[in-house]
């Protein structure tokens, strides 16, 4: 019997946290051969880069996770946003399209801070509405795709995720668990709420779209938490799982080094208050403690 072939996927941002992640997920399956390039190798805002790496490497399933995603540099260089958020992932459908490669599946990551109004959370369908440069950027990012991807047959996912984390890159919950261990004050906002998400898992939920071949559209792909978490309530978890951690060895650490704070206090741009994504499609992943707990326990050293 002939051996099937792998399916060939290329990952644009794969030196980003989510990137690694992916690559990682996709590289341990036997049925694919994962190529990812990084802003060294390629700069998804140059067209003709994009259309000659698609042309020559033919991919049967592309995954964009190259962004800025930094909302204080998006602000001071909108237009450097909008290229990379905004007229990158446009880019990409368009070469797809003209390199002939309308069977690829084109994978695209969003994001919660699309949606900035008072409710406090949000289904798939819900009509987005940001309140600063990085959110209008990766809205208009998700539209151009859609736009280019129009009549084309080019099956498409935008996935919508939220506060991620992950071995990769440190994040918000590694600054937590070190002020915690040195002893130093954390200020964290309590009037915003979202879901923290794990890089990784979400990497395994990618996976499983792709090979469940789901409707294409936009998805909600978070951890389960039934209203969003402020980043003070995320702290005080991550105390209750530290302490719980180390109980065999008696270090304590103190609830003290926690401070509540403001968005108005913490930031200078302006953030949404309640991106809190509802998944009304996929089957949930499991709760967010659960999954912050493992990620403590695996990647922190008592
Ligand atoms: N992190 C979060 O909490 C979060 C939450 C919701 C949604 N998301 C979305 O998830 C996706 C991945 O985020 P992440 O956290 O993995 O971000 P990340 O670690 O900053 O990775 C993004 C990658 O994109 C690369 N990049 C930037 N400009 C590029 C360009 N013009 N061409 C090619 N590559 C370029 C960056 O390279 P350099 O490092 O060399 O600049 C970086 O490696 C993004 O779409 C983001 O909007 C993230």
């Amino acid at each position: 019997m002939k051996k099937k072939q792998k399916k060939k996927v290329l990952i644009f941002g794969a030196g980003g946290m989510l990137g690694k992640e992916c690559k990682r997920q996709l590289s341990n399956s036997a049925m694919w051969y994962v190529i990812g390039l990084s802003e060294r190798d390629i700069d998804i805002t140059n067209y003709d880069s994009l259309f000659c790496a698609i042309k020559k490497i033919r991919p049967d399933v592309v995954i964009n996770c190259a962004a800025l995603i930094n909302i204080d540099d998006c602000e001071k260089d909108p237009l450097r946003a909008w290229m990379v958020n905004a007229i990158g992932p446009g880019y990409i459908v368009r070469a797809l399209k003209e390199a002939g490669r309308r069977r690829t599946v084109f994978v695209h990551i969003s994001t919660s801070d699309v949606f900035g109004g008072r409710k406090p959370r949000w289904k798939e369908k819900n009509i987005p509405s940001p309140v600063n440069a990085y959110g209008w950027s990766k809205l208009y990012g998700e539209k151009n795709i859609e736009h280019e991807a129009r009549g084309s047959g080019i099956r498409y996912y935008i996935i919508r995720t939220s506060w991620l984390y992950s071995e990769y890159r440190p994040t918000f919950i590694d600054l937590v668990i070190s002020a915690l261990r040195k002893k130093k004050q954390i200020p964290l906002v309590t009037d915003q709420r979202s879901v923290p998400t794990s890089a990784r898992e979400l990497a395994a939920e990618i996976e499983k779209i792709l090979l469940n071949r789901n409707k294409p559209g936009i998805y909600h792909v978070i951890n389960h938490s039934t209203g969003g978490v402020s980043k003070y309530q995320i702290g005080t978890e991550i105390l209750r799982i530290m302490n719980a951690s180390s109980h065999s060895s008696g270090r304590r650490f103190s609830r003290y080094y926690l401070t509540k704070s403001s968005k108005k206090d913490m930031f200078k741009v302006a953030r949404p208050a309640s991106p809190v994504l509802i998944n009304t499609k996929l089957p949930q992943m499991r709760d967010w403690r659960s999954s912050l707990g493992e990620y403590i326990r695996r990647h922190v050293k008592s």
